[in-house]
């Protein structure tokens, strides 16, 4: 694992939206997994800014995402994809049939899972994973005690990740209990990983990452068994190393 600091969030997002822009320059049809939350947004702002500039097209690009809540339509104001409609989508080129994100209101749930795994597989795999990280030490929504070796699954959200998350929504009880996530294994089988983490917030979990054991307690210490691992954070997250 390749730990990188800047300054602040602003400089983070400029460099991990140059990190995911290389790749794509690289690759043009690259496969990319993408995050939700507070921390990529200042990420999918610049590369917004590189499309606007012309310096960047996803013409070719598809996108997988890492999760979506359960139980949510995909029009509704909380669901991830429209979270990735107003943070990116709908500001580049990147063609409507071309990203994808777990359907949290499929009828049937376990069956959605299957599907979005192939799907990853027949996309040919993810070339870089984007990955945020909970204060709990999830990735994707794999929480503690996740196996490593879990593909896409739905899991039940820990109460900590549904209070984390409770700021979208107008009260905790409408914070979904359940999402799909991809897994721990599916996550490992990118080519390439970036993790971001910005604010205060992370900086405890941070700490624990550079420390910890490999163990499912810490889903991200999973990190550690993967060959191509990068993490950039700022100099709040890094306070306690
Ligand atoms: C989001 C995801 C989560 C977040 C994590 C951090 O798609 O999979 O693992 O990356 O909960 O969220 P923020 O960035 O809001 O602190």
């Amino acid at each position: 694992m390749n730990i990188i600091e800047f300054k602040d969030k602003e400089q983070l997002g400029k460099e991990a939206a140059a990190f995911i822009a290389r790749s794509i320059e690289s690759k043009p049809d690259a496969v990319l997994g993408l995050a939700t939350g507070g921390t990529p947004t200042e990420t999918y702002k610049e590369l917004i800014h590189l499309y606007q500039m012309k310096q960047l097209s996803f013409k070719q690009t598809r996108t997988v995402n890492l999760d979506e809540y359960a139980g949510l339509d995909s029009h509704h104001e909380n669901s991830y994809m429209t979270y990735m409609k107003q943070h990116l989508f709908d500001h580049v080129d990147l063609p409507e049939d071309q990203y994808f994100l777990p359907n949290g209101h499929a009828s049937n749930l376990e069956e959605e899972c299957l599907r979005y795994e192939k799907l990853i597989q027949d996309l040919g795999g993810i070339d870089l994973q984007l990955l945020g990280i909970g204060q709990n030490g999830h990735i994707g929504f794999n929480e503690p005690g996740t196996p490593f070796d879990s593909k896409t699954h739905v899991i039940q959200l820990d109460e900590n990740t549904r209070q984390a998350n409770a700021r979208y929504f107008s009260s905790i009880d409408e914070v979904p209990k359940y999402a799909i996530t991809m897994g721990i294994a599916s996550i490992l089988s990118s080519k390439k990983i970036l993790l971001i983490a910005t604010g205060k917030s992370k900086a405890e979990v941070i700490k624990q990452l550079e420390q910890s054991e490999i163990h499912p307690d810490f889903p991200a210490s999973a990190l550690k068994l993967h060959p191509d691992v990068t993490i950039f954070i700022d100099s709040e997250a890094g306070s306690l190393r």
